[in-house]
């Protein structure tokens, strides 16, 4: 299979053999042969849609970039890369870094932008390191800077440290953690082409994304439009982790099999064993049953029809002897640590979906709380500023539907002899408006009752006390 990005050939992050293998030919022909609008109109005409989790399509996110040079104009290219499962977007810039460069410079020319920022994660400092050079490299070929190859377009270019943070992925937090501010969601709209970086209009888009326009213009909107499913086209940058032999990132078309990647391409699952939940675009996309995946074809409409996303395409293969209420319970962990805090549903209803898990999980859970579970998780759902509300209560949901007999098979018996509650702070018979920690607190009770009992019993401390 031809692959658009992850091309094997040595030393591609070197720009003389990036040049050598067709490298900045695109940005040549853009600059001068096409305007901005012709360029904006083979994107859409592409179908390329965002790789960064949403699936929007790319050309017409463009196209909502206001015209004219009244305000200064800014694209952000994403590569925060932090959510659990996802780790595609550094092996472009270790692998094939000119590309996206390319692809970033053609996507401001059709905006009429005149800087990019490369924000990337903080920890990431190796890769922060190779665009450093990269772009310093494509600087002094004249590819970025003024007058670019004397077309009368400038643009600059630079690369970002973020702190180190999942939600500073979220594109508006993203802006205000490129301002200096701390990377706290905006409320929308109003959107990025409207207000984004500094109040000025602004587009955001993935690594990947953005590492797919060259190849567009070089071959044509027709010939992207017919590589894997037609209305999700393109390739993938499948990063596959867990119980596999060979985990990795897989460049492959959309609407690959799922068995097809895991067996043909990572080796079937490890040591012979069979497996029991896929998760496959991230860890906040609904995980996929042994029955769904086998017949699963992934792209974003196939994934849709079943209730779950393709995300970031980071597949994590999961075994049959895995604890998948563990499993949440991580997941929860991972999402609870990093709510910025400002919404209540998320902020709360993180914190509440974990202790109910972590009670499970010590053997104090309860049968009404996988209903609890699911009524904290609806109500954090569509009620918060940004998404990352939704990717902790997805996993919740879902895994409690698909998987329900793991979480009773912990349970087993109701320890606690507490009467039912099925609501985020349900009403119960005896005991009014009893809140999660509330719950958790009086079984820590009974708890340390149960053992002072015990104590009472035993004849030695009878003894010593008499
Ligand atoms: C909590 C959260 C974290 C995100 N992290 C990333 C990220 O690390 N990289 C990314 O490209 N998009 C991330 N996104 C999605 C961005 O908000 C945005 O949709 C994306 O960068 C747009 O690029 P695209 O249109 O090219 O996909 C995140 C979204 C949320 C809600
Ligand atoms: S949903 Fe969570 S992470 Fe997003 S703004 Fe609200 S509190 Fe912050």
């Amino acid at each position: 299979m031809e692959k658009i990005i992850l091309k094997d050939i040595p030393d591609l992050d070197k720009i003389s053999v990036y040049e050598s293998n067709g490298g900045y030919a695109a940005w040549k022909k853009v600059l001068s042969q096409m305007k901005p609008e012709e360029v904006i109109e083979e994107v859409k005409k592409s179908g390329l849609r965002g790789r960064g989790g949403a699936c929007f399509p790319t050309g017409l996110k463009w196209s909502f970039m206001p015209k004219g040079n009244e305000k200064p104009k800014y694209l952000c290219c994403n590569g925060d890369e932090s959510e659990p499962g996802s780790f595609k977007d550094r092996e472009i810039f270790e692998k094939n870094p000119h590309q996206f460069i390319e692809g970033a410079l053609i996507a401001a020319y059709s905006m009429g932008i005149k800087a990019v920022y490369v924000y990337i994660r903080g920890e990431y400092w190796k890769w922060i390191n190779i665009m450093e050079e990269c772009v310093s490299d494509a600087y002094k070929n004249g590819y970025i800077g003024k007058n670019i190859l004397g077309s009368g377009y400038s643009v600059e270019m630079y690369v970002h440290k973020g702190a180190g943070a999942y939600i500073c992925g979220e594109e508006s937090s993203l802006m205000n953690s490129l301002e200096g501010k701390r990377g706290y969601p905006r409320v929308k709209p109003p959107f990025p082409a409207a207000v984004g970086v500094w109040g000025n209009p602004t587009t955001i888009n993935n690594i990947e994304t953005l590492a797919n326009v060259p190849e567009i213009i070089n071959k044509g909107a027709e010939w992207f439009s017919k590589i894997g499913e037609p209305k999700h086209p393109g390739t993938l940058l499948f990063g596959v982790s867990g119980h596999v032999n060979k985990p990795g990132v897989y460049e492959l078309p959309t609407g690959i099999p799922l068995m097809t990647l895991i067996n043909d391409y990572c080796g079937g699952v490890k040591n012979g064993k069979d497996f029991k939940m896929i998760i496959p675009g991230g860890s906040s996309m609904p995980p996929l049953t042994k029955e769904e995946s086998l017949t699963m074809k992934m792209d974003a409409e196939s994934l849709k029809a079943v209730g779950s996303a393709i995300g970031t395409a980071g597949v994590m293969v999961m075994n049959e002897d895995t604890d998948i209420v563990h499993v949440l319970q991580r997941i929860t962990k991972f999402y609870y640590h990093e709510s910025c805090g400002q919404c209540t549903p998320c902020r709360e209803g993180c914190g509440w979906m974990l202790k109910v898990l972590n009670r499970i999980m010590d053997g104090t859970g309860r049968h009404s709380d996988l209903d609890l579970l699911i009524s904290v998780a609806e109500n954090i759902e569509g009620n918060t500023i940004c998404a990352l509300g939704d990717a902790a209560a997805w996993p919740v949901k879902w895994t409690i539907r698909k998987f329900r007999k793991e979480f009773e098979a912990k349970i087993k018996e109701d320890k606690t002899g507490l009467p039912a509650v099925n609501k985020v702070h349900g009403l119960r018979k005896s005991e009014e408006y009893m809140t999660i920690s509330d719950h958790t607190e009086q079984v820590k009770v009974e708890k340390l009752m149960g053992k002072v009992q015990e104590l009472t019993q035993n004849e030695d401390v009878k003894r010593f006390s008499s």
